[in-house]
């Protein structure tokens, strides 16, 4: 029979040091986020609807959005073993300068009203973690204040293409002066994608107070007090106008843009250039000809052209015309390590992440940013060590083939 004695607080005081009884409750929360989908469920819960929605949102039927998401979820790799992973290196280059990660944190638009934190919050991780942050013309942060308040991060800028050509220009000249690297023209915008969900809330930039917002104050008191009292929600880049996101896009950009308008930005910018929006093998082929740095294979995340191709799809293919003459990165549905190993498996030199982050800052402001790269991270490491790959140059296309849906 075991014999019993009184526990010795020695013993027992490691096990309760496992939690900390005094973190606060977000941050257990985070911490107890096991993945992006966590990291989503918590950003619904503290993020009013129409916020929500318009992140979590694409075009149309959402089809473009589900289908990337579809791909994704008939990865199967196949793993070797007997690989010796013990010092295993994710560092890639991105566009000739190292990254600890194949990793760019997509650009974005209103992102202080995801969270006030904002851009500088998650450009803040980005300069942590050792990865590019670009930020978006829509962007609710100035290219000069997010230059100043994370000197250390490198920073890319996404211009779109507007109607007002001395704007375009001088974005361009403040983006340079301000030491951006690298620009991302985005394409695929013409006019603005029809999103449904924000169609049906209204949603306003800044969100208007209406009877309804005021009734969901009660029930997200603490981002209302946040966005109340901080500064005005608007573009810092553009003069914020009456009306929906989609009625602001088809005011401003340029409906009328050719291959002429990539070549201007290429005799403008002085730093690397990226095109992005790209979705068949014939344009990624005329870009490579006009000389871009690299394209990024996108269908915006599903929020413009509803029923797009699947970028990973489409990735074996481009390569295969455009070879080593231009970098090619992809985006849309990424939200776990492992889809970032088969896309760069596939040769994607990197990926972008757009949502993945803004659950993150949804979900905790900076703190959640930084819980959705660490978890990324981790999911990277292990997903590599289990591949028996040691670095981002082992990452072959022999690790991954698509299964037929079942
Ligand atoms: C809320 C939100 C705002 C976005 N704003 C911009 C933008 O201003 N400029 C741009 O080029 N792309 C924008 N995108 C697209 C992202 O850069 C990226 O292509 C997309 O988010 C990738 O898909 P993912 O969100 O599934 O990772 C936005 C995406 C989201 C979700």
């Amino acid at each position: 029979m075991a014999t019993r004695r009184l526990p010795r607080w020695h013993e027992v005081k490691p096990l309760i040091g496992a939690e900390n009884p005094f973190k606060n409750r977000r941050a257990r929360a985070l911490a107890r986020a096991a993945n992006i989908w966590d990291l989503r469920a918590l950003a619904k819960q503290h993020t009013p609807a129409a916020v929500f929605d318009y992140t979590d949102g694409a075009a149309g039927a959402e089809l473009a959005l589900h289908r990337a998401r579809e791909v994704f979820n008939r990865i199967e790799f196949e793993p070797r073993v007997l690989r010796d992973v013990a010092n295993l290196d994710t560092k890639t280059e991105i566009l000739g300068v190292s990254s600890a990660l194949p990793i760019v944190l997509a650009p974005t638009g209103f992102t202080r009203m995801m969270h006030h934190a904002g851009e500088p919050a998650v450009a803040a991780v980005a300069a942590k973690v050792g990865i590019p942050y670009c930020l978006s013309t829509l962007g609710t942060t100035s290219i000069e204040d997010l230059a100043s308040a994370v000197p250390n991060v490198r920073r890319w800028f996404q211009l779109y293409l507007m109607r007002d050509r001395s704007l375009r220009a001088g974005l361009l000249e403040r983006a340079a002066a301000g030491d951006y690297d690298t620009l991302v023209l985005t394409v695929d915008a013409p006019v603005a994608g029809i999103r449904n969900r924000d169609i049906r809330n209204g949603l306003t930039v800044p969100p208007k107070l209406s009877l309804s917002t005021l009734a969901n104050m009660s029930r997200y008191p603490s981002w209302w007090f946040n966005v109340l009292t901080t500064e005005p929600l608007e573009f810092a880049t553009l003069r914020s106008s009456e009306g929906t996101v989609a009625d602001l896009m088809n005011k401003v950009f340029d409906p009328s843009v050719t291959p002429a308008d990539v070549t201007w930005a290429r005799e403008t910018w002085p730093g690397k250039l990226v095109v992005k929006g790209v979705q068949s093998v014939a344009d990624a082929k005329l870009l490579s000809e006009l000389g871009v740095d690299g394209i990024v294979l996108s269908n915006h995340g599903g929020r413009q052209l509803d029923m797009a191709p699947v970028p990973l799809e489409q990735l074996p293919l481009v390569k295969e015309a455009v070879g080593e003459s231009i970098s090619v990165f992809i985006d849309g549905g990424v939200l776990s390590g492992g889809d970032v190993v088969a896309a760069v498996a596939l040769g994607a030199d990197a990926v972008l992440i757009g949502r993945a982050y803004l659950y993150g800052l949804m979900a905790g402001g900076q703190a959640g940013v930084q819980r959705a790269v660490d978890i990324l991270q981790q999911e990277i490491r292990t997903t590599m060590s289990l591949l028996g790959a040691r670095s981002v140059s082992e990452l072959t296309p022999d690790f991954v083939r698509l299964r037929n849906p079942i």
